[in-house]
């Protein structure tokens, strides 16, 4: 009688699409927590204990106190570019690999980050929540919900990856002038072609009618943009944050908005998300949304695609694609 290895486990934190899960279920044994409830940390550890390979959000927290118990872990597939919930050096001493889905988000999280710009200079949400209260009496008035321009303003990014680009690109058909900081300057071939010019950190900030930060959380991001940088803003100047919560000190954004130092700010990612500071609700310069920069169907299938892909990839004796370890 012909007999067959057993299929290695592995753990979807997440609720995913079915045909993510049908790409997997013939080569692994699939532990799938299709609820989507967020697993606590000892229900991860459970679950995972035997398992070869977890895909998860940045939901789950991989730490090392997750990787003492899951010693038979070969791979984490975070369905994110970001991978801040994830100790890789970690993992990386544990000879576990770990895989992040760049690439796929760019334009969909561009296209989101460029939505909370608009909506934040046009005044978009204030404008509905106000129409929606009854507060709309007269039919037009010259000085009703004014806003800021958009087109052939100064716009600021900080951090120039993959997604500072495409929002760069965003910008041209809006004649905006775009300044960016990196740490690494993009060469002149690539700076001529996004129409974009180097400047410090402080410049950009100084001199920027918008400014958006996109640039990895970590210990050497964490609250990059403060009270001092924050201060260095124009009073008229707006703040958009699409990157990850903690890049930006909340607190310190809250005090500038309630003390009109800047005009206003559109964020997508916040300090301790779901249970962002409440403060924000109180602000009516403010654009909220709910971590949504690459909720669109298609994209959150291809990240999830990628991710089960460079699973596999790692399972079967095969590289992936997007292996973070150094
Ligand atoms: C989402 O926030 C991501 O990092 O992909």
């Amino acid at each position: 009688m012909q007999t067959h290895p057993a299929k290695a486990k592995i753990l979807i934190t997440r609720q995913v699409f079915p045909e993510v899960v049908n790409f997997l279920s013939s080569e692994f044994e699939i532990d799938y927590n299709e609820g989507d409830d967020v697993l606590t940390a000892g229900a991860l550890r459970e679950r995972a204990r035997d398992a070869a390979g977890v895909m998860c959000c940045l939901t789950e927290k991989i730490d090392l106190a997750f990787l003492e118990q899951c010693v038979g872990l070969k791979v984490v597939s975070n369905i994110a570019v970001g991978y801040n919930n994830i100790d890789v050096a970690a993992c990386t001493l544990r000879g576990v690999k770990v895989t992040n889905t760049p690439g796929v988000l760019d334009d969909t999280t561009a296209d989101l980050t460029f939505a909370l710009l608009m909506a934040t200079a046009r005044r978009v949400t204030e404008s509905e929540a106000w129409l929606r209260a009854g507060d709309w009496k007269k039919s037009f008035a010259l000085q009703q919900m004014l806003g800021a321009d958009i087109h052939h303003a100064t716009l600021g990014i900080i951090g120039m990856g993959r997604i500072g680009q495409a929002i760069a690109k965003r910008a041209t058909g809006f004649d905006m002038t775009v300044r960016y900081f990196n740490r690494t300057r993009l060469d002149a071939a690539t700076e001529a072609k996004y129409n974009v010019s180097y400047a410090t950190q402080d410049a950009v900030l100084r001199e920027s009618d918008f400014v958006l930060v996109m640039v990895p959380y970590s210990a050497a991001t964490h609250h990059l943009i403060g009270a001092k940088e924050i201060a260095m803003m124009q009073p008229t100047a707006i703040l958009i944050n699409t990157a990850r919560g903690g890049v930006v000190d909340d607190a310190a954004l809250i005090d500038a908005l309630k003390a009109r130092k800047i005009a206003g700010a559109g964020l997508d990612v916040f300090e301790n998300e779901p249970l962002f500071n409440p403060e924000f609700l109180q602000l009516r310069n403010v654009t909220l949304t709910p971590h949504i920069g690459s909720a669109t169907r298609s994209t959150r299938m291809a990240m999830a695609m990628l991710a089960a892909t460079n699973l596999k990839a790692a399972l079967t004796g095969k590289t992936p694609l997007n292996c973070v370890n150094p």
